[in-house]
């Protein structure tokens, strides 16, 4: 998840920095607001404390951090000024860091996004011109003010562009090395665990690894992800959402309502095909003798989440096979109407269930099958989601 301090600095247009806050949480940012003292004459600290990722920083010296201008510009993956005013684009050119905004931007490494916001006589002042060139200069990124209404009822140069551009723009910086950002991406990992009485369970060999390192490296692209699990594993970095089910039922409850709101969607769990009927809510005893389990279908949610598919987003299978691996994949990524599927044959001892490793195929709706060598599952996670992401973007192009 993307780390973004959001800097406002004392402007009329300081209340456009309240839907900035909320469209880079929904782009899946986590988002630190940060305000100018003066700030605050325009707009509450209370706004930005209930929509921001965290409660918002005001001050330099009365922060839980001992140094909270170095704890959130290290952290940092972009700081975005807006409105920046007048003075706050001098102090950034000069290098004054007299407060947590401006000290927060000497900070960080991370890049820089200033939004200009004033009256047009001051932004044609040659001083702030000059500052603005020294920025820009320096590899910070302006996005210039629009033309129209300001306040006071004037009207000219000087208007903070309107809040979609501008979290556009910081997506658009972001995403230079994350071409996941602002998609919603949803993993199922580890074998579904069906009862048979109230501490016995059916279950399979899947150890959800490689659930999990597709979840890592859709996170570490970007992407808002969402992670349903049967296994307790260390959940991994940049995956904010879990969800812990146990049984099939479970996990088709956990997916089916936020199935339509996904990018991606990836069925790595091993879901059970059968359950046992009626399970018993007791512990059955030795002495009752064998128990007779009498076993019953899951439902299938793959086909339901092919049948319901949005357009736009992309859903893939996997295919867990002891032979006739091609043959097999093939007919369930027709079956049930998906757009990749990764097949493994799970009879070879170093690939599938519990190892580090996998050698899978990936098919696609064209039959087109890569064959990717014996590799680490994290390595397997990376070359699928190089599919996955060149296919969103083939799908953007057929959409716009
Ligand atoms: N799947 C599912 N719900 C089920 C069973 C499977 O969503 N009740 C999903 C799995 O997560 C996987 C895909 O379907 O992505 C393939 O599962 P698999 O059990 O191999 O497919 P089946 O169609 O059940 O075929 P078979 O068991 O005959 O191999």
């Amino acid at each position: 998840m993307p780390r973004v301090v959001l800097g406002v600095s004392a402007g009329v247009a300081a209340y456009k920095a309240v839907e900035v806050c909320r469209r880079l949480i929904d782009a899946g940012c986590f988002v630190s607001p940060v305000l100018t003292a003066d700030a605050t004459r325009f707009i509450g600290l209370a706004t930005f404390d209930a929509l921001g990722s965290e409660p918002s920083r005001i001050d330099l010296f009365d922060s839980p951090e001992p140094s909270p201008h170095t704890f959130l510009g290290q952290r940092a993956d972009l700081v975005v000024v807006a409105p920046a005013t007048a003075n706050v684009i001098a102090k950034l050119a000069h290098g004054v860091a007299d407060d947590l905004l401006t000290a927060t931007c000497l900070a960080t490494r991370a890049p820089l996004l200033v939004c200009p916001a004033m009256h047009t006589e001051m932004w044609e002042q040659q001083a702030v011109q000059a500052n603005l060139a020294a920025l820009r200069a320096r590899g910070v990124h302006v996005l210039d003010p629009e033309s129209g209404d300001l306040a006071s009822g004037d009207h000219g140069m000087g208007r903070l562009p309107e809040p979609q551009r501008i979290v556009k723009t910081v997506l658009s910086i972001l995403s230079e090395n994350r071409p996941l950002l602002g998609r919603r991406v949803l993993v199922t990992a580890g074998g579904t665990r069906e009862p048979i009485d109230s501490v016995r369970v059916i279950t399979n060999r899947s150890s959800g690894k490689q659930g999990y390192a597709i979840a890592q490296a859709a996170a570490a692209l970007g992407a808002a992800v969402t992670l349903v699990t049967t296994v307790d594993r260390a959940i991994p970095d940049g995956v904010a959402d879990v969800v812990r089910v146990e049984t099939a039922a479970q996990m088709q409850a956990a997916v089916m309502p936020i199935a339509a709101a996904q990018d991606v969607i990836v069925m790595a769990a091993a879901v059970a095909d059968f359950r046992p009927v009626d399970p018993l809510d007791r512990k059955s005893k030795k002495q009752e003798g064998p128990p007779e389990i009498v076993l019953e279908p899951t439902h299938d949610f793959l086909v339901d989440l092919g049948a319901l598919k949005p357009v736009g987003q992309i859903l893939i299978g996997f295919a867990a096979e002891t032979e006739a691996l091609h043959d097999n994949a093939l007919d369930k990524l027709r079956r049930k109407n998906l757009d990749f599927i990764v097949g493994n044959d799970v009879s070879q001892p170093d690939a599938g269930f519990e190892v580090d490793t996998n050698r899978v195929i990936i098919l696609d709706t064209a039959g087109v099958v890569h064959e990717l060598p014996l590799q680490t599952k994290l390595a397997v996670a990376r070359e699928l989601l190089v599919h996955i992401v060149t296919r969103l973007a083939s799908l953007d192009r057929q959409i716009t």
